[in-house]
């Protein structure tokens, strides 16, 4: 059992002071240091600074490990130009993202304050790497094909990785199922997976209406991935709807990423069924995908968290740095309620999201949390001062073991 005694905690939806937090693998206990040491008298004591603030571990529920090797390689600006550099330097970005660059990139979560992630993995090369990360990890198996005459080849190779992900037995570790979008799954393939999904109650996620482009290909199978799908796939056809594609998913929730282009309709059907949206600001102004409408998801009561996607579409994966980008691209949205709502986003929401006992310092959660050093006392503008200035992280708590 540890006792910590900083100077504020920030649960995140509270700041208090004057409070200590005792824990091992869990919270155990919030109550004044005396309070604490006479029920834990064995504790080992950890002393911080002044203004030093404790905050739960951030949780980035969407991110590419396997593509952490792009810097400068793929096309921005839009997402079907985007997609044709992905599939010309697939090959390339794939080999020069050995072990070393993935850790590099799971490193970097780390430093800024993530203590789990949820990593999508096209092809299992991110497996290893993940299994092995100091964080949590829900490991996002991902099934992605639209030919038909390939369907139980892709099957096969989706549940060899989904079982060689199962076999890493180690706390924190969550095997899981990931749709790639309803553009690039054929509904046979999707069908097979979310009754597997549903069996096993595997977490579940997909990309869904990132860009202008898919919305008019499932719509009218016309515009920008008419020539994609026609001279790649030989395919003149959208294989589903994006209403048949939710009709898939009814009554089962899961996180779906982006959900820029959704209308009205959609977003009723996603409230309906409890999916969680994730919205990745950085990533949809780098491939021309716009600005999610948090207001029209809040309208639909649709539950939204923030994530930073892969570096694939993004220059890093530090979420102080997406939550920053996010309040300046939401620049009607009132200032401070915008902040709280972000820091929500990628705490408490998303451990709901995750399906994670995590995200709080609360009695009972996981001792998932970050000691944050303040310049100075924090006023009722922490969320938004936390995303503008560089904390430093001086320590770092996951399963109430110190791994920084
Ligand atoms: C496919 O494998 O069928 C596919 C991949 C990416 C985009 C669209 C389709
Ligand atoms: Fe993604």
């Amino acid at each position: 059992m540890k006792i910590i005694t900083p100077e504020y905690i920030l649960t995140p939806t509270e700041l208090k002071k004057g409070l200590s937090v005792a824990f091992d693998q869990h919270i155990k206990a919030i109550d004044t240091l005396e309070n604490l040491r006479r029920q834990f008298p064995q504790a080992e004591q950890i002393s911080c600074e002044t203004n030093s603030l404790l905050m739960p571990g951030l949780i980035n529920a969407h991110v590419h490990l396997e593509f952490s090797a792009n810097k400068t390689s793929l096309h921005y600006g839009d997402f079907v130009p985007w997609l044709h550099s992905v599939i010309e330097h697939r090959d390339d970005l794939m080999d020069s993202c050995d072990t070393a660059c993935m850790q590099q990139a799971v490193a970097m979560m780390l430093d800024s304050g993530i203590t789990t992630f949820g990593a999508v993995s096209s092809h299992g090369l991110d497996l290893e790497v993940a299994a092995n990360a100091p964080q949590n990890v829900v490991f996002f198996n991902e099934l992605i094909g639209s030919q038909a005459n390939m369907a139980d080849a892709l099957f096969n190779d989706f549940l060899a990785r989904l079982d060689a992900s199962k076999v890493v037995a180690r706390q924190g570790f969550y095997p899981a199922v990931a749709i790639h979008s309803p553009y690039s799954v054929h509904p046979i393939l999707i069908k097979k997976a979310l009754q597997l999904a549903r069996n096993e109650s595997l977490r579940l996620s997909a990309h869904f209406m990132e860009s202008h482009s898919e919305r008019t290909w499932l719509d009218s199978s016309e515009g920008a991935f008419k020539a994609f799908f026609q001279t790649l796939l030989q395919q003149s056809h959208a294989l589903c709807s994006a209403n048949e594609f939710l009709e898939l998913f009814r009554n089962t929730p899961a996180l779906m990423t982006h959900v820029v282009h959704a209308d009205a309709c959609e977003l009723e059907q996603l409230s309906k069924d409890h999916h969680t949206v994730i919205h990745c600001p950085v990533s949809n102004r780098l491939l021309g995908g716009g600005t999610l409408d948090l207001n029209a998801l809040e309208a639909h009561r649709v539950d939204w968290i923030t994530a930073t996607d892969g570096l694939s579409s993004n220059y890093t994966l530090n979420l102080f740095e997406e939550m920053k980008a996010a309040l300046f691209l939401h620049a009607d949205a009132a200032l401070l309620p915008l902040a709280n709502r972000l820091l929500e986003s990628v705490t408490i929401n998303a451990a709901k999201a995750l399906h994670l006992n995590s995200g709080a310092i609360a009695l009972g959660k996981d001792a998932d949390m970050l000691l944050l050093q303040l310049d100075e006392a924090p006023s009722e503008q922490i969320a938004l001062h936390l995303i503008l200035q560089r904390y430093n992280v001086n320590a770092i708590f996951i399963h109430g073991t110190k791994v920084k």
